[in-house]
């Protein structure tokens, strides 16, 4: 099932233009020069993500409400009061009040990297891009007027993404920046759109809605394309569309409201005086960003995150010798493979999201005779395998931060779902070294690095945390040289 929204989607024609003929040239004599010992290779097929066709531009701002949001009301005008406060649900929907209330969604308004970013951003162009932002991060708050384009937001208390945000969504008009149509009926409280044809409840009207159902709903805020110029700049829902998983109707609701990764059975009840059912949806949103959950004390759900991340990947040595002699290159190649994530790994929010392999060579005194991956000054080092994806702004230079003035993707080689990755290090062995050698690998995660956040909050103010996804071990003999070493007395005495 592939639906064509031209706006959102990238281009699928695979063309090769001169330039990015060009541009692969370039990059691949830059590669050949500067990263001798480390060649990524990306599954095939990526390319398309790095030079995507500009989405066509929305709609024309007039017939935006909210512009440069796409979110729409269905041409009513929207106040607090049609909304209930999610504790009001959490009479009858216990369960899932306490799975959402610690998950990132309830945090999207308060998380305060998002804060420091909205506040710069604000500043940076004039509040022309406040609604832009809140209306994902807070629906409830712009579609009301609590949240003022061009007032300080800083201190606007509003909802994140709550309860009545997503069961008052009737429809979408489109793929991405928050085109989701909020429409709470007359009625008080207002009816609520959820999965089940025969759900009858005491407290409100239910409506049964199918958007619910599938990865579409999510589409709307996980997919954030430049507002102005086009480029895209979060995909989610685009590289869960043209993965195996959609072919075979694995929605995202499939693992993200599942009790946790490969865990299909929930039955029980979602709410008080609810029928049976087979399978319950689950409300914890679980995904990678432990950082946030330790911030905000949530033990659990910075424990469900790591568990998520550690289903998403495996990796493995598929060329590697058995042994080696002193004073010769070895050459290892790793393959790392996206087995869980039905996205790219990593996914979403570009200008902090990083998996990188921490590759370790020790002898058998445990002394490091090579390392790449390491962390320092609070990112990974310069030659590091990583995956990411680099935005950049007209000029072509890196966007770190400011993504209002991303204009293009410079590199793009996060693994598709299903795909891999093949890591190649080269590195000399020493003659005096005692074997065998130990060859190590951690695939690490991140959401942010720790520079980000000391740039965004100032230091101490957040400590990142590093999440080992999955390893690799390798052992390596050393093979003792001939008779006629040079150095005998130092031959290996395995
Ligand atoms: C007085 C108890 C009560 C309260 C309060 C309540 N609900 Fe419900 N709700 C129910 C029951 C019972 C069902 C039916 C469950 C079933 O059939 O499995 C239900 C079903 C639902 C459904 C599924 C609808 C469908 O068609 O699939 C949604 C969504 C929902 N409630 C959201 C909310 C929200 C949001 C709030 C807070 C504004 C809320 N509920 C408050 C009792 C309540
Ligand atoms: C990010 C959007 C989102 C938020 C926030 C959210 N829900 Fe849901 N909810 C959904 C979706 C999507 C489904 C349907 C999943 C499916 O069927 O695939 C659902 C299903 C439900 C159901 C039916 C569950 C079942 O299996 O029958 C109830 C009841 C419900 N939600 C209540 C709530 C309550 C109460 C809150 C707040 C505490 C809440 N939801 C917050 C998106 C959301
Ligand atoms: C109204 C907009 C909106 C909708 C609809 C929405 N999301 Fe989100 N989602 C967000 C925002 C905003 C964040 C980021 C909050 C933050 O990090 O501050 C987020 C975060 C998440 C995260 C946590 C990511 C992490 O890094 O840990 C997951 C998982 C997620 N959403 C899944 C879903 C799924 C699945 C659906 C559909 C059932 C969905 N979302 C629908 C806005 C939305
Ligand atoms: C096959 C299971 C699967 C499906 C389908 C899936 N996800 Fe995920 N998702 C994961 C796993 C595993 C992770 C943790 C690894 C990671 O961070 O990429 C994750 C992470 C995320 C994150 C955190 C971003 C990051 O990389 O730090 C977001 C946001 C998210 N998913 C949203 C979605 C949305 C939206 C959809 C549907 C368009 C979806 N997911 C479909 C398994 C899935
Ligand atoms: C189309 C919806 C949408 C828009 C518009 C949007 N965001 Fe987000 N934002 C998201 C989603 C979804 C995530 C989570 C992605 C992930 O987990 O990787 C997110 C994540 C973030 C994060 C990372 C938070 C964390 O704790 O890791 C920051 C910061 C952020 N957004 C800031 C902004 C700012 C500033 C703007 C306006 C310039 C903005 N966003 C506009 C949907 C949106």
């Amino acid at each position: 099932m592939i639906m064509q929204y031209p706006h959102t989607e990238p281009d699928r024609s695979g063309r090769l233009s001169v330039a990015s003929i060009s541009r692969f040239l370039i990059t691949l004599v830059l590669i050949l020069i500067t990263s001798y010992t480390h060649t990524v290779l990306a599954s095939p097929d990526a390319d398309k993500w790095v030079h995507p066709t500009r989405s066509i531009l929305q709609a024309s701002p007039e017939k935006l409400p909210f512009y440069p949001s796409r979110a729409s009301t269905g041409d009513s005008t929207l106040t607090e009061s049609m909304f209930d406060v999610s504790e009001t649900c959490q009479g009858c929907h216990q369960e899932i009040y306490h799975q959402w209330k610690d998950s990132v969604m309830a945090q999207a308004w308060r998380d305060p990297i998002y804060k420091a970013l909205l506040k710069r951003a604000s500043a940076a162009t004039d509040g022309k891009l406040d609604n832009f932002c809140v209306g994902c991060h807070s629906p409830i708050g712009m579609t009301t007027g609590q949240t003022t384009p061009g007032q300080p937001l800083e201190a606007v208390d509003v909802p994140g993404v709550n309860c009545e945000t997503c069961h008052n969504i009737s429809d979408i008009s489109g793929r991405d920046n928050g085109a989701y149509v909020l429409t709470p009926d007359q009625n008080t409280p207002s009816k609520k759109y959820g999965p089940r044809q025969d759900a009858e409840s005491p407290y409100h009207a239910s409506s049964y809605s199918s958007l619910h159902t599938r990865s579409e709903f999510c589409s709307a805020c996980h997919n954030v394309t430049h507002p102005f110029n086009g480029t895209p700049i979060e995909r989610t829902y685009d590289e869960w569309s043209e993965s195996a998983y959609n072919e075979e109707g694995i929605q995202c609701q499939d693992c993200h409201m599942t009790p946790g990764p490969g865990v299909q059975q929930n039955p029980g009840k979602s709410a008080l005086m609810g029928k049976e059912r087979g399978k319950v949806f689950s409300h914890y949103f679980t995904g990678g960003n432990v950082t946030l959950h330790n911030y905000f004390n949530q033990p659990e759900m910075a424990e469900r995150a790591r568990a998520m991340l550690r289903s998403a990947a495996k990796m493995d040595f598929i060329e590697a010798p058995k042994s080696i002699t002193g004073g010769q290159m070895a050459t290892i190649t790793l393959k790392v493979r996206n087995t869980g994530a039905g996205h790219k790994l990593p996914t979403g929010f570009p200008e902090g999201r990083e998996v990188w392999v921490d590759f370790q060579v020790s002898d058998s005194q445990g002394n490091t005779i090579f390392r790449s991956g390491a962390v320092k000054d609070g990112h990974t080092e310069p030659g590091t395998q990583n995956f990411k994806v680099t935005l950049g702004d007209k000029n072509g230079n890196v966007v770190d931060l400011n993504v209002w003035e991303v204009d293009r993707v410079l590199s793009d080689n996060r693994i598709l779902p299903k795909g891999y990755a093949l890591v190649k290090y080269r590195f000399m062995v020493p003659t005096d070294v005692q074997g065998p050698l130990s060859l190590n690998a951690n695939l690490n995660y991140w959401p942010f690095s720790q520079k980000l956040v000391d740039e965004l909050l100032g230091e101490g103010k957040m400590k990142v945390e590093i999440v080992t996804m999955t390893t690799a071990q390798h052992s390596l003999k050393l093979q003792s040289r001939s008779a006629f070493t040079l150095h005998p007395q130092k031959t290996s005495t395995e």
